[in-house]
């Protein structure tokens, strides 16, 4: 249990997720409810380098759960992963009062996060990015919208696929994760699907499976690939050129991290902000807040960080299974 806090800061860092708004949302009105002060951060720990700083208010956050993006914007800030930086960020922290923060990002931030809580700021992490990658959670707020953005866009890929006959690959994000790729190659019904996880594919086998295909007369060839095995457009060259069937790679890009979070997204958001306030009043500090086995729940950032996750293998072997 640490000291009692007054002033809490929030930040976004790292890539931007649909719901973060409704997170930071909840951070200010829940904590504005027990009493605090609240501070906005903008640009990650960029701005707060820059002391970007401003006061935010209930109404600071009105009309902002259904947009996309996040309010208080976001960057990437390689001072920060060095002592000076962190140093500093802690003196900011403390010049301007905040004895709280709460950090909505990935495991890079929680690991800034993590360095602060070493300097006695009390930090709390909230996961917040598209690609489903933190290992302590099950739940990570953007995901549910950037997959279901994903899917309505290879919906229509696969239209213009079914009309020209051709086979798509279509390269979705992720970092080094496939978690997007394997939902989206479920849900749009994908031919195949390559996972970094299960970097076990053959280009041979892909080429076999679209000659074959093609005999049984099927009419288009999805191919949603991650990006951490990327190189989709020299893929798409190789295939046109061993199967003679017209191939075109589509990157999905950026798309897939704006637009309006889901009604999941709002939700999981809005509740793993009120969590994190909590903690803050709690006194509780480098936890990073997880949804795990049906529960909203917190762990020690360090632990967190520690922690592994791979790919759920039943949901890969049905992948696989509906891909016959
Ligand atoms: P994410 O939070 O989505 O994993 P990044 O890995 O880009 O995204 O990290 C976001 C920011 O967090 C970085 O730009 C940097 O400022 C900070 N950060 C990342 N790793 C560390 C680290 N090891 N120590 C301190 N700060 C870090
Ligand atoms: O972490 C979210 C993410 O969109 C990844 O899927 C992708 O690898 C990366 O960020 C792209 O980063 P940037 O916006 O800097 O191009």
């Amino acid at each position: 249990m640490g000291k009692k806090i007054e002033t809490i800061g929030v930040l976004t860092s790292g890539g931007d997720a649909p719901g973060m708004n409704a997170a930071i949302r909840a951070v200010v009105r829940k904590a504005l409810s027990q009493g605090l002060k609240v501070k906005g951060i903008y640009q990650g720990y960029k701005g707060l380098l820059n002391e970007e700083i401003v006061d935010l208010d209930a109404r600071a956050v009105s009309d902002t759960i259904s947009k996309g993006g996040t309010i208080l914007y976001t960057a990437r800030c390689s001072e920060f992963r060095t002592a000076e930086g962190q140093d500093r960020g802690a003196e900011v922290c403390r010049k301007h009062g905040i004895d709280g923060l709460v950090v909505i990002g990935g495991d890079g931030s929680f690991a800034g996060a993590q360095q602060l809580a070493a300097r006695g700021i009390n930090t709390i992490g909230v996961p917040g990015t598209i690609d489903l990658d933190i290992s302590c959670t099950d739940y990570t707020i953007g995901f549910d919208t950037a997959v279901n953005t994903a899917m309505e866009a290879i919906d229509k890929v696969r239209d213009t696929s079914t009309s020209h006959e051709r086979c798509s690959i279509i390269e979705v994000m992720g970092r080094n994760a496939g978690y997007i790729a394997l939902w989206c190659g479920i849900a749009n019904g994908a031919e195949d699907i390559l996972l970094p996880e299960r970097y076990d594919y053959d280009e041979q086998v892909l080429i076999n499976n679209i000659i074959h295909n093609r005999k049984r007369g099927k009419k288009h060839h999805i191919i949603i690939n991650a990006e951490g095995i990327g190189h989709s457009t020299s893929m798409a060259r190789r295939i046109e050129a061993a199967t003679g069937v017209e191939t075109r790679a589509t990157i999905l890009g950026h798309l897939q991290r704006g637009g309006s979070p889901t009604c999941r997204d709002r939700v999981y958001a809005s509740v793993m902000g009120a969590y994190a306030a909590d903690l803050l009043v709690e006194g509780k500090s480098n936890r990073v807040v997880a949804y795990r086995d049906g529960q909203y729940t917190d762990l020690d950032i360090d632990q967190a960080l520690s922690m592994q996750k791979d790919l759920p293998d039943y949901v890969v072997r049905v992948a696989k299974a509906m891909t016959i």
